[in-house]
């Protein structure tokens, strides 16, 4: 059998489990399947997830986090309401300066946990395609370095290519423990992984 099929089928299948659960997108299994393997989020939590519509991700957080922790969501565009008084949204670019102050302004405390799974528009040039993605992975590093609390934890997508490697430099400086992950709900020949971070130094 050709691949496409079997990834076809892997997608629809995590689709499926999506609507059944109540999730609002497939990639929410992907958070969990990466918190399953790498403990990020904990009871009690506070957590901002950037790039974070249509909200899956948010809802997988409020799971871990529980009544006592607090999401904070930001996106482009707006997101749906969620039915807990402690997940909050904004409306804001997460490259711009000026979104480090406002998310701060939204914390009831410093962050444990900073989750980024921003994506740009796709283009279509890869070259171009992926330096936006970069660009998105390091506005979320910077983000993690202004609100997290000492030993921090940071979720980041990255798209592989010539770029890559610096970044995953930038963030060793900052963490004491770095790793490259590909979740199974991921499509297995996309560039996309996950840059796990543990430990934040705050230097
Ligand atoms: C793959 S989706 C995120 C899905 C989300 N994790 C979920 O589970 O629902 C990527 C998101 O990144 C957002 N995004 C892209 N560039 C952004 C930016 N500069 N600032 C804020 N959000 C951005 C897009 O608007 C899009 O909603």
């Amino acid at each position: 059998m050709s691949k496409g099929p079997r990834r076809e089928r892997k997608l629809e299948h995590y689709y499926r489990m999506a609507k059944r659960v109540g999730y609002r997108a497939r990639s929410s299994f992907k958070l969990r399947q990466l918190n399953e393997r790498y403990k990020l989020l904990k009871r009690g939590d506070v957590v901002v997830d950037l790039g974070a519509a249509p909200g899956g991700w948010l809802q997988v957080a409020r799971e871990r986090v529980g009544a006592e922790g607090f999401v904070l969501g930001v996106d482009l565009c707006p997101i749906a309401k969620l039915p807990y008084r402690n997940v909050v949204t904004l409306v804001a670019d997460i490259t711009k300066e000026a979104t480090h102050e406002l998310i701060k302004q939204n914390l009831p405390r410093a962050a444990n946990v900073v989750l980024s799974d921003a994506s740009p528009k796709i283009s279509g040039v890869w070259s171009v395609d992926h330096a936006r993605s970069i660009e998105l992975s390091r506005a979320a590093l910077a983000i993690a370095e202004a609100v997290l609390a000492l030993g921090g934890r940071l979720l980041v997508k990255v798209f592989q290519g010539e770029l890559f490697e610096d970044f995953v430099g930038e963030v060793r400086e900052k963490f004491e423990f770095v790793k490259i992950s590909k979740p199974p709900a991921s499509r297995k020949r996309s560039a996309e992984a996950y840059l796990i971070a543990k430990r934040f130094k705050r230097i």
